[in-house]
């Protein structure tokens, strides 16, 4: 179900400068405290968020539990809340919040000069988690 807060955006294009990170959309595409969806034809799509705080996210919009849509859910913080079970869903990493357990794959992202980017590499590579370590989101300056 599309809304206001999940229109389905176009399929990523590439700029020939930016061989492994995929131009999403601008920052402004992305409504404060909501998300929008990138579609895939393998692997799901992909839920990009914006919080309060102008931090951007991106997770595989599907939650651990029974497979709500994360782009519906409501963002608080660095978390959100899927909108079918009000799991809580870390924003960064993906793990669900105790007594919940799970995880959805959290994907990198980057905010340069107002564009949203993707990494190509893991967007093209279905299944493919973040490490932990790695980080998942840069804060819009
Ligand atoms: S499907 Fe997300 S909490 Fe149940």
């Amino acid at each position: 179900m599309e809304t206001e807060q999940t229109r389905m955006m176009q399929p990523p294009t590439q700029s020939p400068t930016q061989a492994q990170w995929i131009d999403i959309c601008a920052l402004d595409d992305l409504p404060v405290l909501g998300a929008r969806v990138v579609e895939r034809k393998v692997g799901g799509n992909i839920a990009i968020f914006r919080n309060a705080s102008d931090g951007v996210f991106a997770l595989l919009d599907r939650c651990p539990h029974k497979g709500g849509p994360l782009s519906q859910g409501i963002v608080f913080g660095e978390r959100v809340a899927c909108p079918l079970h009000n799991w809580s869903i870390g924003l960064v990493d993906g793990i669900v919040a105790p007594p919940d357990e799970g995880c959805t794959t959290a994907f990198a992202v980057r905010v340069d000069a107002g564009r949203v980017y993707l990494d190509g590499q893991q967007v093209r590579s279905p299944g493919q988690a973040v490490a932990p370590d790695v980080p998942t989101n840069v804060m819009a300056a």
